[in-house]
């Protein structure tokens, strides 16, 4: 049977049917569904993953469906606590299957990690120099991952860039690495530690920073995917984003929302997966101000058919090997659900996620609002916190729903009513 990530009725069906239907299209094993349910690692597994633990909190974890990208069926899992927002990319997604889904391209996975000297006299020389030892710096950067130059990764490349401080001029020299499928800040602090002294050697300065580069501007990811007109709305709608867009372009603080509303999605995919939230969204802003002023993102424009199309590129410093990705047994189902074969695989997921979750915000600012889509959810949790339990919940939110008072005081009244049957 062909794999589809277009299920019908998920949403309605029970979490067992949906982990079921996942299963069944991942191949994931009982143990691996087991570990999703039961929300591992448990408490003793994650004793030795940070300091001073004393428990998890759990953040849900749910699917995403309708992805095609380049061609490929894939299911999207996402790890976020924000109500919406699985949905909304799912919506996202939704839409731009009707062109084709989304298309993607990446760089090789090259990590850069910057190493800071100062008090050089001569930088212009010291520049120079750095550069003509640039074969021994590789060489011996590359003793330091023999398991990464046997799958064919390994130091590439030296620059040096001279850097304006406010206590002076400094030189920033740039190892750049292919750390293939692993994120590789491990490794490229490592290289830069161990070259370190042969670099103050060479200047006569002294070096302080050795630590991985978070602007991965040479490990990009690029989606395009073309959204039908009448699937967003019709013709106001494909104007009121290019406007809401035009404002994200042009106004910081716009802007911020408005990436916000993109990295929903991908940081979610990112957690999921064991990876480092941190480092991506690092990366995300500081690519959103590449060019002085603190832009949106995505690119909204339209076609000549008067469809919108997105595109987005972005750092994409994300692994597949090693770290979290691996010790974690709901992210390693994680990425046996997507199946992903490598980070760049993993990079351009994300670009493809990013760009669904931001025309699903999108096209509901132009439209609806925002508050219409969150209603639902938002009651579940307003019933939740009033002390609801179990169909309760459901009930209760509907309730208040239907009658347009989605509030605390509301809740409690309901769970109140609801104990005094159940007495
Ligand atoms: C909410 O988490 C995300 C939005 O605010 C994004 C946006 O403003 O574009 C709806």
């Amino acid at each position: 049977m062909e794999r589809s990530s277009r299920i019908s009725g998920f949403y309605n069906l029970g979490l067992e049917e949906k982990l079921h239907r996942v299963k069944e299209f991942a191949g994931l094993t009982d143990e691996e569904c087991e570990a999703i349910k039961v929300g591992r690692p448990s408490l003793d597994e994650v004793e030795n993953m940070a300091e001073n633990v004393i428990g998890v909190i759990g953040i849900p974890l749910g699917i995403a469906t309708n992805f095609v990208i380049n061609g490929k069926e894939y299911l999207i899992p996402m790890a976020t606590e924000e109500p919406s927002v699985i949905a909304a990319a799912s919506n996202g997604a939704k839409i731009a299957r009707k062109k084709g889904g989304f298309f993607t391209t990446s760089t090789e996975p090259l990590m850069e990690v910057q190493i800071q000297t100062v008090r050089v006299s001569d930088p212009h020389a010291a520049r120079n120099k750095i550069i003509e030892n640039k074969d021994e710096i590789i060489r011996m950067a590359n003793t330091q991952d023999p398991a990464l130059i046997e799958l064919g990764g390994g130091a590439r490349d030296v620059e040096v860039r001279i850097v304006d401080g406010r206590l002076g001029r400094m030189l920033v020299t740039h190892l750049c690495v292919d750390t293939k499928d692993a994120m590789g800040a491990n490794t490229v602090n490592r290289m830069a530690e161990y070259v370190a002294p042969f670099i103050e050697n060479i200047t006569g300065g002294k070096v302080y920073l050795r630590v991985v580069d978070n602007y991965a501007v040479k490990r990009l990811a690029r989606a395009r995917a073309i959204f039908d007109k009448e699937a967003l709305g019709g013709e106001a709608a494909v104007e009121g984003m290019l406007y809401g867009y035009d404002c994200a372009y042009s106004d910081p603080h716009r802007a911020t929302g408005h990436n916000k509303g993109t990295t929903n999605g991908i940081s979610a995919v990112v957690l999921a997966t064991g990876n480092d939230t941190r480092a991506i969204e690092a990366g995300y802003h500081a690519y959103a101000a590449r060019d002085g002023q603190y832009r949106a993102l995505p690119v909204w424009e339209k076609n000549a058919e008067g469809d919108l199309v997105g595109t987005l590129e972005l750092p994409v410093a994300v692994g597949i090997v090693g770290g979290m990705s691996h010790a974690h047994p709901v992210a390693r189902a994680a990425l046996k659900i997507l199946g992903v074969k490598s980070s760049r695989e993993l990079g351009e997921i994300l670009a493809a996620v990013g760009l669904a979750q931001k025309v699903a915000a999108e096209r509901a600012l132009a439209m609806e609002g925002i508050m219409f889509g969150h209603t639902k959810m938002h009651a579940r949790s307003i019933a939740t916190m009033a002390g609801a339990q179990g169909q309760e919940v459901r009930q209760i939110a509907e309730i208040m729903i239907k009658e347009g008072k989605v509030r605390f005081d509301r809740a409690k009244e309901l769970v109140a009513v609801g104990k005094g049957k159940r007495e």
